[in-house]
């Protein structure tokens, strides 16, 4: 009887110890690479997924502010191009949720800076400087500093900045007899000191 016994309570445990490994796969653990991610706006994202679990597949949200470009999808790695909307840097969140065999993993996050592209005098300040400070710092103006030359305005950035940032009726004030430049220009400038004073 007692040997019945101990064969059945046996059997029932081999039972439920093949259901469970057969109904509870083993969730997979997702991991990305890189963990997180600094990028300049208009570049793309370049984030690979791999897992611990063979045949895993990678689902993703994506939470953006002052971004735009990032979408929910799927697929083992993230390559979305992503733009900053403001003046600022913004940020992309992807929560990615991995599954195998029926099973999700615990949802990741990775978190995506995106940095405002940096000014540089060919594609911001010279613009200014031509809109602002023709005909007289320009070739075939008055001044002998011309603001359309790269090395030039490099050189006198301290001096220019002092100058448009004087009241328009103080003595010395930039540009002479005109317009005091607006807040927004004069960050740039502040802006292009601040990114490396680029050419491009
Ligand atoms: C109407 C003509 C005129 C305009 C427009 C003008 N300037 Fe001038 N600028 C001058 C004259 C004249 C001088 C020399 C007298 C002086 O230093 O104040 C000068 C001198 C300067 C100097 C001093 C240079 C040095 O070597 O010390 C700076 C800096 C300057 N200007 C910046 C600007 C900027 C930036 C603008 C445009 C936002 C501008 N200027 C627009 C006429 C002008």
């Amino acid at each position: 009887m007692k040997t019945r016994l101990l064969i059945i309570s046996s059997f029932l445990a081999i039972l439920i110890l093949n259901s469970c490994t057969e109904e509870d796969p083993i969730p997979p653990v997702a991991t990305a690479t890189p963990a997180e991610q600094t990028i300049t706006s208009g570049a793309p994202t370049s984030i690979a997924l791999t897992s611990s679990v063979t045949g895993t597949t990678f689902t993703w949200t994506v939470e953006l502010t002052g971004v735009s470009g990032g979408a929910a999808g799927s697929g083992s790695s993230i390559a979305q191009t992503l733009t900053a909307t403001g003046g600022a840097a913004g940020t992309a969140t992807y929560t990615i949720t991995p599954a195998a065999n029926g099973t999700s993993g615990t949802p990741i996050k990775v978190k995506i800076t995106v940095n405002p592209p940096k000014v540089t005098f060919v594609a911001d300040i010279k613009p200014l400087l031509t809109a602002s400070c023709t005909p007289c710092h320009m070739p075939g103006g008055a001044n002998p500093n011309k603001w359309d030359d790269y090395t030039s305005v490099k050189n006198k950035i301290s001096v220019i900045l002092d100058r448009v940032q004087r009241e328009p009726t103080a003595a010395g004030f930039m540009p002479k007899g005109g317009t005091k430049l607006s807040a927004a220009n004069i960050a740039l400038l502040n802006k292009w000191v601040a990114d490396g004073v680029l050419e491009k």
